[in-house]
């Protein structure tokens, strides 16, 4: 069997038949985070291509990867097995971090859920978060509140990316340990590395964030009440402080 993947084609070879895996932009850029030879956990696996990816092109030294749900932790275990890996790749079912002892791994990646509850995930296991070196997130909604719970909660973003995939636009951030000061609104709305660096993607996501506040305004201009509603004013506010995020300069 081979696996191989579109972007960084690589193979683990057993009973000499191919299996061709694709990793999509979005997991590649988390991967990307994850630091060579580390050892990992992919919460949330879902098909395990992630965690695949992490042991074959990352060269983790350990990799564990855990679904809340019976059906994906299966999917899981499948193509793992597929791939010659059931003995490199440990597939475990449950909430969160609750499979994860402290102490077993270095990096977590939490990807493909909302910004609230990877959030809540890392809330509910301080002893599992205290041993890790690094977080590796990509939020499919609520990035500014993932954010602002990161900087409440001891930890500090040191990198961001963007990654296109299936034409959305995917924020990914990472974040380590440490107490930093609290990032303006705009900022953790934006991204606060992302913002410094503008990276490919950075106008379009800037643009979208914008949009969806200029969406509420417009709905909400059709009602004088809720024209005149501290809710419309401080969505006029945060566009505001956005545009001007946007146009200091860097
Ligand atoms: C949309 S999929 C994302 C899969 C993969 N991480 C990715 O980014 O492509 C979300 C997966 O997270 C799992 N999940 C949801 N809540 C979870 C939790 N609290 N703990 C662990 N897994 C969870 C779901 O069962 C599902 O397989």
């Amino acid at each position: 069997m081979q696996v191989a993947f579109n972007r960084r084609p690589f193979c683990f070879c057993k009973k000499s038949m191919v299996m061709i895996l694709t990793l999509d932009n979005r997991l590649l850029a988390v991967a990307s985070f994850v630091p060579l030879g580390a050892r990992v956990a992919d919460i949330g696996t879902d098909h395990a291509y992630l965690a695949i990816y992490l042991y074959g092109e990352r060269g983790a030294k350990k990799v564990i990867a855990t679904d809340k749900n019976e059906g994906p932790l299966a999917a899981a275990r499948h193509t793992i097995k597929e791939a010659g890996l059931s003995e490199k790749i440990d597939a475990r079912l449950g909430d969160g971090l609750i499979p994860i002892e402290a102490g077993e791994v270095d990096i977590v990646c939490i990807s493909g859920m909302g910004g609230e509850l990877i959030a809540a995930i890392l809330e509910r296991s301080p002893d599992v978060c205290v041993g890790l070196s690094r977080l590796v997130l990509q939020p499919m909604s609520d990035a500014s509140y993932l954010r602002r719970w990161l900087y409440d909660s001891g930890y500090h973003i040191v990198d961001e990316s963007l990654a296109e995939a299936d034409g959305r636009i995917y924020e990914i951030a990472v974040a380590e340990h440490g107490i930093e000061p609290m990032p303006e609104n705009a900022l953790l709305e934006l991204g606060p590395v992302l913002c410094k660096k503008r990276p490919q993607f950075f106008s379009r996501h800037a643009d979208e964030i914008l949009a969806r506040k200029k969406r509420i305004l417009f709905e909400m201009e059709k009602s004088e009440r809720a024209r005149e509603s501290h809710k419309y004013k401080k969505i006029q506010k945060e566009i505001g402080e956005i545009m001007s995020c946007l146009n200091a300069k860097l």
